[in-house]
């Protein structure tokens, strides 16, 4: 099955990356069904009707558990450490504007498809040189921001959002991230030591009727960059995406907004079937003056954010900060307890749906 890609994508002018391209790309895997349905579950003596996976068929002794995400034929780790695959950099960017607090990169390197990743799958970096003890640097891990099909759409190529990482420590000195300045240095040309790739936990939902609600802090937009291509600005055969994303990500200045204008060529493309809301913390505040963190902004959809909760094809998906995770507790706690619902218990039952994915560092 070949899939048609047409994308649209912007970097700021300096970037060689062409504006619209169509092509034909690799096999892809059909998908497989999975029914679930509700299981009466009693919390605090009420009864509620907590979600939770059962399997319909075949009252056999092994039950084997299908995925509700995109896991067939996920390849993990085919680089090692030991043995990376040594790609070269096709371009680095700066996505943020002069004036934002601190830096972010999107850049593109070489694969030649060797390197056969899926969407909200990770790579390891191994940057160049040794530390402090003589001994090579160890891998850093990186979401991948590109779709499988990669910013060009030949599945050659993969792409990182990368922060900058700077700051002074207790005696006053500034220190410079190993990994994160060296990647944001590297000029195109130059080689890139790349493992993995790893990680399943944010694989994108089978369902192309899904709800899917991403929730991103700073460079945490990585793998929805990934699945955003894949939905709106690619063709496949084998998936047709006509449910809801819901975008929500948060940063520190309207500067250091990431994929902008990427984002709003997809609303403008798919108003129906594609929500974007932004909090910018230092900018924008909530009517009780408190500061614009992205669970502030959600807290602002909390009825609607609830009921889609409550729907088996809907899922939530977080990535960047580690501290985001308990704000948006906050917000869910009191909403599912209106219901007499243990938010906790509930969100247990979701992960184990697949329907609750986190990657926070
Ligand atoms: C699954 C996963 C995906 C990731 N994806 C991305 C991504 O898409 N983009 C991205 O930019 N990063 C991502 N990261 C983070 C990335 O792996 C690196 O940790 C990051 O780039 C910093 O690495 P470095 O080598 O530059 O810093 P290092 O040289 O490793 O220094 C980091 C260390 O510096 C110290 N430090 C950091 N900040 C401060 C501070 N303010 N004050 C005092 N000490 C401090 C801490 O000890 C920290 O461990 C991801 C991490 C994981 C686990
Ligand atoms: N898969 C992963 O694990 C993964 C992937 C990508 C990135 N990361 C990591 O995620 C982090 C993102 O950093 P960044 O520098 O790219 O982000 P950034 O540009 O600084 O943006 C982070 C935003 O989150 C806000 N924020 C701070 N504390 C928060 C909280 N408790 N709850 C909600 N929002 C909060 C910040 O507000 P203020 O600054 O105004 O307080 C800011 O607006 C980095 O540490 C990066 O290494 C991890």
């Amino acid at each position: 099955m070949a899939s048609v890609v047409t994308a649209a994508v912007s970097f700021p002018s300096s970037s060689t990356v062409p504006s619209r391209t169509s092509f034909s790309a690799l096999d892809r895997v059909p998908f497989q069904k999975v029914s679930f349905q509700y299981r009466d579950f009693s919390i605090s003596g009420r009864g509620v009707s907590i979600r939770a996976q059962v399997t319909t068929e075949q009252p056999v002794t092994k039950v084997v558990k299908e995925s509700k995400k995109q896991d067939e034929g996920v390849v993990i780790n085919k680089f090692k450490p030991k043995d990376p695959y040594t790609g070269r950099c096709l371009l680095n960017t700066k996505i943020t504007g002069d004036d934002a607090p601190g830096e972010t990169w999107h850049m593109v390197f070489t694969t030649e498809g060797e390197v056969p990743y899926r969407e909200g799958q990770s790579i390891g970096v191994i940057p160049d040189g040794i530390d402090k003890n003589g001994k090579p640097h160890k891998l850093r891990l990186y979401s991948i921001a590109s779709s499988a099909l990669g910013d060009f759409g030949d599945s050659k190529t993969v792409s990182l959002c990368v922060k900058r990482l700077v700051y002074t420590n207790d005696n006053g000195e500034v220190v410079k991230g190993v990994c994160s300045n060296f990647l944001c240095d590297l000029k195109p040309g130059n080689e890139v030591k790349i493992t993995g790739p790893v990680g399943k936990e944010m694989l994108m939902p089978k369902d192309p009727n899904a709800t899917i609600i991403m929730l991103a802090t700073g460079t945490g937009i990585a793998p929805f960059r990934s699945f955003l291509w894949k939905i709106f600005f690619e063709k496949h055969e084998d998936y047709k995406f006509n449910g809801l994303a819901w975008l929500f990500l948060g940063v520190p200045t309207s500067s250091s907004l990431l994929y902008k204008e990427e984002f709003e060529k997809m609303k403008e493309k798919s108003p129906e079937n594609f929500r974007l809301d932004f909090a910018v913390s230092r900018e924008q505040t909530n009517e009780k003056g408190e500061k614009m963190y992205i669970q502030t902004r959600m807290a602002e959809y909390a009825e609607e954010l609830w009921e889609l909760l409550k729907k088996d094809n809907t899922f939530v998906y977080m990535c960047g900060l580690k501290g985001m995770e308990k704000g948006i507790d906050e917000i869910m706690v009191p909403l599912a307890a209106k219901e007499g619902i243990d938010w906790i218990e509930y969100k247990r039952q979701l992960k184990k749906a697949e329907q609750w994915n986190v990657e926070v560092y």
